[in-house]
Formats: C-alpha cells, structure tokens, sequence
C-alpha cells in the first residue's frame, strides 16, 4: 500500500457499543471519520447511541469541545444492526464482548462483507491472540490488534498487536489511523495474551481481590493504599469496576489458559461476584456501589 491509500482513510467501522465500542465510536468521529456502529438490535443501538451522547455532553462540559463539534461528531456516526452497512468501510475495529467465540464470529462475518481487500480489520481484544481472529477470515494478513484504554476519549494509549501473518501495509495503515488521524501514543507487542499493559495490569488487579478476599485489608484502603501511596488516579478494585469484572475475569483467562501461571488465575470472590452480575459501574455494583 503506498501513502496516498494511508492517508485516505476516511470511512470507518465499529462493531459493538458497549464501553469500549462507544468510546472509539467517539473518538474516530471527533476526528472527523465517518463512522457506522454495528449493534445486535435496535435496543443496543439506542443504549450505545446514549452512551456516546452522555460522553460527547461531558467533554462539552469539560470546556473540551463546543456544542458545534458535539454536534457535528454525532452526526459522523450512523448505526446499523446489519453487518452489511459496513461494506465499503477501510477501516474496521471490532469490540464485541471479550469472547473467543463471539469475536471470531464477528471476523468470519467482517470477511464475507467488506469489500476493499486492503481494509484493515481491527480486534479491540484485551487478551485474545490476534492470531485466533485472523484464522476466522480468509484474509489473515488484513488481521490486526489495535487495543484502547477506557475510558478511550480520555487515554491517549493503544497498543498495536500484529500477528505472525499481519501484512506490512496492514501494520503501516493501522499504525496511520491510531496515531495520525485519531491522536493516540502507539505501542507495539507481539501477540501473546495480554499484550504489555494487561499482563501486568491484571495480576495486579487481581492481587488485590486476593487480598480483600482474605481479609487482610478493606477494599477502601486498599484502594487507598495505591491512590496515595503510589498516586495511581484509581485502586485496583476501583479500577477493576471501570474495566467490569466480568471483562477482568475474562482477560484473567485468556492469560491463565496462554500461560499456565498461578499469578493470572481468577480467585473465587471475583467469579462469584461475576456469577452474581455484579460486575462493577456498569451494573451499579461491584467492589463498591454507584447511581445510575
Ligand atoms: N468518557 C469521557 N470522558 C471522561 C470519562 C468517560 N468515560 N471519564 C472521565 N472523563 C473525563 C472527564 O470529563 C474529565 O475531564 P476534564 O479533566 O476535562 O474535566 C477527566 O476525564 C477526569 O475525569 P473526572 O474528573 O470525572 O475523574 P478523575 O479525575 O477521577 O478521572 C479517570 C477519572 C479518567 C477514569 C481516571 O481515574 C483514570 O484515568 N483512571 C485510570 C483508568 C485506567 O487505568 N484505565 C485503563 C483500564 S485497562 C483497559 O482499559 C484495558 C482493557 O483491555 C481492560
């Protein structure tokens, strides 16, 4: 691919609306991309367009955009229950839930519909090798991870995650859209599960479940331990409520069933509590409770 197909990407795709999904909707828009959102039904679709609109009306508040801007970026993003509207997208990223099977379902549908050979077609996967998702398409050299950090409007990090046959210009074209047009630090990891910032990231936050587990501290301090002992801007359970246990459990697996190692186990309590769908802000509870 030469310069001129890097530089003209334009039209992208977002397939999920969830936290992630609705956060990189925002961002491509905000930047000026045309965006089509693929949801499972209307219902979805409303809940992702509100979750956009409350976060586009909080950068507004925030003095970080103008109520034009705000204006303008939704009006960038059409949503559709259809794999095929987002047939002529360049650039498609998909964050579905973090599901092996869901995923590479998402692929397999990404393959049959979008037409330009050359699209690159993006996993917002936290954990799960590129490499399984390419293998659900016919065009694995087009496959790549390009993973973002929630809240995505506000962390300027993602990681960019080729597999062993991601293609050069899939790399370059991927590398363009993150950094150029949408403004974020780039970091490149090789495909293992978890990539840099969640292999770390998880044992730790897990670390600290096994600690509340145990009785041997309060979630509060120990929240507060790493807030003003370490200024971290969250805990670990805090910050496992934003991620969504349920998210967090799912990573933690992805990485125990890659590396065999005790450290990235899920412990009981967090199973239990995603067993009990308390999954942290987005059901109201978690480690701590929140008003919806
Ligand atoms: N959407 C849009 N903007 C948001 C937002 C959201 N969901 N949450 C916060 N903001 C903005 C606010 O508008 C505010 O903007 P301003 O400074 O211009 O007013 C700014 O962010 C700070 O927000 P608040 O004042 O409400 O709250 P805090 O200062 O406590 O910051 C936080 C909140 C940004 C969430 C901060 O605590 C933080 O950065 N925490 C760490 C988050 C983190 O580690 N994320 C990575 C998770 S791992 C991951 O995503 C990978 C996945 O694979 C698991």
């Amino acid at each position: 691919m030469n310069d001129a197909a890097v530089s003209t990407v334009s039209r992208i795709g977002v397939v999920g609306c969830g936290l992630m999904g609705a956060g990189i909707a925002e961002v491509a828009a905000r930047a000026g991309l045309d965006v089509v959102v693929r949801e499972v039904d209307a219902a979805a679709c409303e809940a992702g367009e509100r979750r956009i609109a409350t976060s586009l009306g909080r950068a507004v508040a925030s003095g970080k955009l103008d109520p034009q801007s705000e204006k303008d970026a939704a009006a960038r993003i059409r949503f559709a229950t259809e794999f095929e509207e987002l047939a002529d997208r360049q650039v498609v990223v998909e964050a579905v839930v973090e599901d092996e099977a869901a995923k590479a379902a998402v692929f397999t549908a990404l393959d049959a519909v979008v037409a330009d050979e050359q699209a690159v077609l993006a996993t917002n996967t936290s954990s799960i090798p590129v490499m399984k998702l390419a293998m659900a398409t016919r065009r694995p050299e087009a496959v790549i991870g390009i993973h973002f950090f929630n809240p995505v409007p506000v962390l300027r990090l993602v990681e960019l995650v080729p597999s062993l046959l991601t293609s050069e210009e899939t790399i370059a074209r991927a590398e363009s859209v993150a950094a150029g047009i949408l403004g974020k630090r780039v970091i490149r990891s090789q495909d293992r599960a978890g990539f840099i910032v969640n292999a770390l990231l998880i044992p730790y936050l897990l670390s600290a479940v096994r600690m509340l587990e145990s009785g041997f501290a309060t979630a509060a301090d120990i929240d507060s331990g790493m807030v003003e002992g370490c200024a971290h801007p969250m805990g670990p359970l805090a910050l496992a409520d934003l991620i969504g246990l349920d998210t967090t459990m799912a990573v933690a697996n992805s990485l125990y069933e890659e590396f065999k190692e005790q450290l990235y186990a899920p412990p009981p309590l967090l199973s239990r509590m995603v067993d009990a769908g308390l999954l942290g802000r987005k059901t109201g509870r978690g480690f701590y409770e929140y008003s919806r």
